[in-house]
């Protein structure tokens, strides 16, 4: 079994990151965090963000709107970040509240500024195998793991678990492509799949993103399959200072043995989640011109 160290791989591509942007002429790649609300897990992600960008040379900047934020007010700050020539990269952390539609607000983000990769356009372009467009940093960290690994995926059987905008979905679209890389076949999963198990215990590499602890068993892995854990769970933990831990959507210490290669958690999807993001903040950059 082969631990796939994410942490090792997402240092490596901020290293590449930081050469690439000392590099750069003019001003330096900025882009603009946008919180709403004090949801603990979106804190932390998008302080491990501002703290990921700034180690690079990548200037951010954060903007917080209190839980009770109007569609309109957040709407025409939006805006005035699309309209500001020095922002390169707008990115809105999820979840949002109820009152506001996530799906609404991601397609107010400039498409050549929407470093997510969750807006309409580009997920339109990914679906067309656009190179241009921006990908969802989760499921370009799955390939940039499988791809700095050496696991195959052409022709091969990938199960998704999920299928979220954020994670399912693209993934999904991902795998599909033609090209290096890619060209999988491809089954999603969801809640309404009927005998999981069965499905799962085909694929090759299996990914799993439901957001449930510890969800996949042994019993729905193959023998020598690859696994890619995206979930982070707490947990309650009282042996922790902090009340809880984090753990994946996979059992890791029952599946580990069977595998041929698993993502950990933390230290697999996670820090890939954030280079990644570090990379179309770049693109976007460059896009940009000088
Ligand atoms: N919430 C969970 N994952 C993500 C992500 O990749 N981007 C944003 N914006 N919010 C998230």
């Amino acid at each position: 079994m082969k631990l796939i160290d994410g942490n090792t791989i997402a240092t490596e591509i901020i290293t590449e990151l930081t050469e690439q942007v000392a590099n750069l002429p003019g001003r330096k790649p900025c882009v603009t965090f946008v919180r709403v609300g004090e949801d603990p897990a979106s804190v932390s992600y998008v302080r491990k963000k501002q703290r990921t960008a700034e180690a690079i040379g990548i200037e951010s900047r954060l903007q917080l709107f209190d839980d009770s934020v109007s569609r309109e007010e957040l709407k025409s700050f939006i805006q005035s970040l699309n309209d500001d020539d020095s922002v390169d990269g707008i990115l809105i952390q999820a979840p949002l509240p109820k009152h506001l539609i996530e799906t609404e607000v991601f397609n107010w983000v400039r498409p050549d500024k929407d470093v997510d990769g969750f807006n309409t356009v580009n997920i339109g372009k990914l679906c067309q195998d656009d190179p241009e467009g921006f990908v969802a940093c989760t499921p370009a960290g799955i390939v940039e793991l499988l791809a700095r690994t050496g696991v195959e995926t052409n022709g091969r059987h990938v199960v998704v678990l999920g299928r979220s905008l954020i994670v399912g979905k693209p993934a999904a679209l991902l795998m599909l492509r033609k090209g290096p890389l890619a060209d999988a076949t491809v089954t999603v999963c969801h809640s309404r799949t009927r005998d999981l198990p069965a499905i799962t215990r085909q694929a090759d590499i299996l990914i799993a993103a439901i957001g449930r602890a510890h969800f996949v068993t042994a019993d729905m892995v193959k023998e020598g399959a690859t696994v890619i854990d995206v979930g982070i769970n707490r947990i309650t933990d009282d042996s922790r200072k902090s009340g809880y831990r984090l753990v994946g959507d996979v059992d890791f210490e029952a599946i580990a043995n069977k595998t041929s290669a698993i993502t950990p958690v933390p230290g697999g999807v996670g820090p890939m989640t954030v280079a990644m993001l570090m990379k179309n903040t770049v693109k976007a950059r460059m896009a940009h011109g000088v």
